[in-house]
């Protein structure tokens, strides 16, 4: 079964879990890449259901527009009943790696505004352990050059994502070879870095639920 099938096979399955939370009052968190483009599209056909989306990124807030869905300001928004996006990378404890797209920082302060986080991903995301995909960090770009030499103090290998600019105005450093044994110790660590905006590790505000899509179909983690 192709990946994008997948996808949308995860998608629906958030769907039949959140639309039971849903209320006239409801406001829904909404991710960003390609697997929550797919929430996207399943979630703007129940869109009578709820009052609205916060999105991660203009991305995801025009992509909800154009179907129909109206988009809060995360500031004017009350409490989010649940956040739904995907992930790079997933290991058994629902831990993540984020940011693939570059949208880290507002993916994890909606994610945080949630009650509920639901990841949804095809199977190719899970992992034993956290870290063959490269790192996502968010840098001031002035800091550029001193937090490559932390990062590599850590044991990564930074490499700056060229051309790309964060909907903050801010650059990625995408690390390589970090030996990830403690993904909430090193998401701390990483966060102290100065100029760093955040970072793609999700363990201190891990998923609540995994949706996996495989060609046997969708199980929960
Ligand atoms: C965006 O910044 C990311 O965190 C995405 O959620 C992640 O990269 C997964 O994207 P896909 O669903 O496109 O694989």
């Amino acid at each position: 079964m192709a990946q994008d099938a997948l996808k949308r096979l995860a998608a629906e399955a958030a769907l039949a879990y959140v639309e039971p939370r849903l209320t006239r009052e409801a406001v829904v968190g909404v991710g960003t890449g390609s697997t929550a483009n797919c929430f996207i599209d399943a979630l703007a056909a129940v869109r009578h259901k709820f009052d609205a989306a916060v999105a991660s990124s203009e991305a995801s807030a025009e992509r909800l527009r154009r179907r129909g869905v109206a988009v809060l300001d995360l500031n004017a928004a009350p409490a989010l009943v649940v956040y739904v996006d995907g992930a790079d990378e997933v290991d058994s404890r629902r831990r993540l790696i984020k940011g693939g797209g570059g949208a880290l920082t507002r993916e994890k302060i909606v994610a945080a505004s949630a009650d509920e986080f639901v990841c949804i991903i095809d199977e190719s995301k899970l992992a034993p352990a956290l870290g063959a995909f490269p790192l996502p960090v968010e840098v001031i770009p002035m800091a550029r050059g001193l937090a490559a030499r932390a990062l590599v103090r850590l044991g990564g290998a930074p490499e700056w994502r060229q051309g790309f600019v964060t909907d903050n105005g801010n650059i990625i450093l995408d690390v390589h070879g970090l030996q990830i044994e403690d993904p909430l110790a090193l998401e701390r660590e990483i966060n102290n870095i100065v100029g760093v905006v955040c970072n793609g590790l999700f363990a201190a505000n891990a998923a609540d639920v995994v949706f996996v899509a495989s060609p046997r179909g969708v199980t929960q983690m």
